[in-house]
């Protein structure tokens, strides 16, 4: 593990021009440096470098960052491997914190079982095409029962594990166990792996007289096996896998993610299937963007290990009732990590596997894009045949639609499905719409949203600690471990840029198609500003002039005004990239703190330094460039703000921070406002339709005065906020 000061000294000491250059060929131009983008293909410049910022971004292409993000995404480094790289460039001697006994004692175990991992794939493959019987009951089933070719084999390093019995007249092929022992492998390894179990004394193979199939963590290391009998014998398990160990923690792996990772970034698709079959199937066709769950149900830390790639899973099921079953419950949990989703249901009596075999790699792609249809319709179609005869059972599907929509994070996507549903169900928006955000509310009081916020965070800091200590050694990435910093890459791929932008800490995709609001962008951008700029400077209130002459003065930090301000009102910023950046901020600053808790290091010029010096340098180039662009003076100089730019800056927060989180409350206000009118014209037109129909006769239930209701009860919403708008007004003449 790299130590805060020295990561200190290697930023300090980099230069981003000279980095880039070791790479691209730069051509100065005014202050900055352009070239021809090296992410993607371009015959004129678009990339350019800015050193004084410290920053690169392609106009072509959108790819931005710092010079760490550069090295990462050019040489597919994690972040700590960039950091070294960084380091020897310009000879800094990295001083890695010391790894504690017990440390090592784990790392060298998890070598030791990779290790052994790694020899028993090689031993089954090699008794596959070496051994009598690996040949003739093994290597025929996969080429003439599965249909594999021996590419395909080999890639996927696929094995046959002897039997221990004579075969044809052959002597018995050696075993896993005792070619291990011979190699100078330990018996404990064999054990804790689950490679082998004691019987008697001796070690037997657990999955002799099987097949083989190798498991691969995220950067192509053995971790676990899958083994399956070629016995028609009903009362033999099929399929045996390796049991949870250091190495192998099912819940996070994902069978053939490794062969998978560079498609799935390439091609902005995930297609997730069952099993092995279906994998090595689908990649034998020519389609490679393909992982399985392998057995267990879909984990959230499966889909984690996915959204590095991409927001887009389409689960392909085959169309019996339990693949129908088992897509379904994966369906809320992949929704809830703001995926986007999509169902195949494959011609009833395939899976995947079959079904790739049975077709070109056109045909399948061909029907997928066709078949593939998002959650609302793919639950929609089937149950819709029973629901036209029944109302209770259209009512049920309606609430579970509406459950499922309402787990997804992000606004416009629900809103997207939320209409679609309307038209699909023949039902009101508003009705659906009020449904969904009731549902909302419910898991909010609830503290379920929080509870996973928590989590994530959580989770987050996690997998950077084992993101550092993978840099350490070769092991600890081995469990793909999700989120940031990770190898997500692995070194296997260096050189292919394609997709990558997917990586660990970028947005989601829907978060990119969400549109701010566009009345309240500017005045959120300058809360950021003041978080970014100021965050940790003191604002002090007379208390007295709130609250009468014996209230105190009242100090609190910018940051914590802001934060306090829109929680107290229960607002959000509606712009993604803020919100992500108001969370990053206090995370910064939490750790920052932690680390250095000095006098000095509490001093609010020096935190907030350090505090911007995070945000440029950061993994997410597009939190790296939105940083730069909203720190750097932009104001035209006109006479005013000329004369204005006199005053130092910081002496006009006290006031300044205030007045623009009332304005940010107006423009909220104001913005609601303007719903609510939208609101109200539309319910207005409604009523006066209902009107008309029972004064026809049509209708004696009176949904006239159920509209009437609802008007009244915008209207009074309404009312209530133009009465909140009315002392914002009243608050900001106060004080400006
Ligand atoms: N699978 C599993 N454990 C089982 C059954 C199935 O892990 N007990 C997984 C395997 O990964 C397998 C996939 O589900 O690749 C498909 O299952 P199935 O079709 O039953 O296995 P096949 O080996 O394809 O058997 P068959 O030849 O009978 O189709
Ligand atoms: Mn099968």
């Amino acid at each position: 593990m790299i130590d805060r000061a020295t990561v200190e000294k290697i930023l300090d000491a980099t230069e981003i021009v000279d980095v880039i250059s070791d790479f691209v060929t730069l051509k100065r131009r005014g202050a900055n440096y352009i070239a021809c983008c090296p992410f993607h293909n371009e015959k004129t410049p678009s990339f350019s470098v800015s050193p004084s910022k410290g920053i690169f971004k392609c106009f072509g292409c959108g790819k931005a960052g710092s010079a760490v993000t550069f090295v990462m995404e050019h040489e597919q480094m994690t972040y700590p491997e960039a950091l070294k790289y960084l380091a020897r460039k310009y000879g800094i001697e990295v001083h890695e914190q010391e790894e504690s006994a017990e440390d090592t004692a784990d790392r060298l175990k998890r070598e030791s079982m990779i290790a052994v991992s790694e020899f028993a794939s090689r031993f089954y493959a090699d008794a596959l095409f070496n051994t009598a019987e690996g040949h003739s009951v093994g290597l025929s089933y996969f080429r003439q029962k599965r249909g594999f070719s021996d590419e395909t084999i080999r890639k996927f390093g696929l094995g046959w594990s002897p039997s221990g019995r004579s075969f044809a007249g052959e002597p018995a092929a050696a075993t896993l166990p005792r070619t291990a022992l011979q190699n100078g492998y330990k018996a404990e390894y064999l054990l804790s792996t689950g490679l082998c179990y004691e019987h008697g004394g001796e070690l037997v193979d657990k999955f002799r007289e099987r097949v083989i199939f190798p498991i691969h963590s995220l950067s192509g290391r053995v971790i676990a096996f899958g083994g399956r009998t070629l016995r028609e014998d009903k009362t033999v398990a099929k399929y045996l896998n390796s049991p949870e160990s250091d190495i192998y923690h099912k819940s996070r792996s994902l069978y053939g993610i490794y062969f998978a990772k560079s498609a799935i970034a390439r091609e902005q698709k995930c297609y997730l299937v069952e099993g092995y079959t279906d994998v090595i199937s689908m990649h034998q066709a020519g389609i490679e963007n393909v992982t399985a769950s392998s057995g267990t149900s879909l984990t959230t830390d499966q889909i984690r290990l996915i959204k590095r790639f991409t927001n887009n899973v389409t689960v392909l099921y085959d169309g019996d009732a339990a693949g129908i079953k088992a897509s379904l419950r994966g369906i809320n949990m992949l929704l809830e990590e703001g995926m986007i989703i999509k169902v195949v249901l494959l011609p009833d009596g395939e899976d995947p596997d079959s079904f790739a075999r049975s077709h070109t790699r056109q045909e399948i792609l061909d029907f997928l894009s066709e078949h593939e249809t998002d959650f609302i319709e793919f639950k929609y179609d089937l149950l819709s045949s029973t629901i036209e005869r029944d109302p209770i059972r259209k009512a049920e599907l309606i609430r579970d639609i509406i459950d499922t929509i309402a787990v997804i994070p992000d606004q416009i996507a629900r809103s997207v499905y939320i209409e679609q549903c309307a038209q699909r169900l023949g039902m009101k928006e508003d009705v659906l719409f009020a449904e969904v955000a009731r549902v909302r509310r419910k898991r909010i009081e609830s503290g379920q949203f929080e509870q996973r916020r928590r989590e994530e965070a959580a989770a987050r800091r996690a997998a950077a600690q084992e993101a550092v200590r993978a840099a350490d050694g070769e092991d600890g990435r081995e469990y793909g471990a999700p989120a940031a910093g990770d190898g997500a890459y692995g070194q296997d791929n260096a050189g292919s840029f394609g997709g990558d932008a997917a990586s660990a800490g970028s947005p989601s995709l829907a978060e990119a198609a969400m549109n701010p609001v566009p009345l309240l962008d500017p005045v959120e951008r300058e809360l950021v500003y003041y978080l970014l700029k100021f965050g940790e400077y003191i604002l002090t209130f007379d208390g007295s002039k709130t609250y009468g002459a014996e209230a105190p003065v009242i100090r609190i930090t910018v940051a914590e005004y802001i934060s306090a301000q829109l929680q107290d009102d229960g607002l959000e910023l509606q712009n993604p990239l803020y919100r992500r950046m108001f969370q990053m901020y206090f995370s910064f600053r939490d750790q920052l703190l932690e680390e250095d808790s000095s006098e000095a290091g509490r001093d609010p010029e020096v935190l907030q330094g350090r505090i911007l010096r995070q945000f440029v340098n950061c993994q997410d180039p597009q939190v790296s460039v939105a940083v730069v662009d909203i720190t750097e003076a932009k104001y035209v100089i006109n006479v005013k703000e000329y004369l204005k730019s006199q005053i130092p800056e910081r002496n006009t927060i006290d006031i300044n921070v205030p007045k623009a989180v009332l304005v940010y409350k107006l423009k909220y206000v104001e913005h609601a406002c303007s719903q609510l009118m939208a609101e109200l014209g539309r319910l207005q037109s409604g009523s006066a339709r209902d009107a008309a129909l029972s004064a026809s006769g049509q209708d004696e239930q009176s949904s006239a005065e159920l509209a009437e209701s609802g008007l009244q009860k915008t209207m009074r919403e309404l009312k209530a906020l133009l009465q909140a708008k009315n002392m914002i007004v009243r608050e900001l003449n106060r004080i400006s």
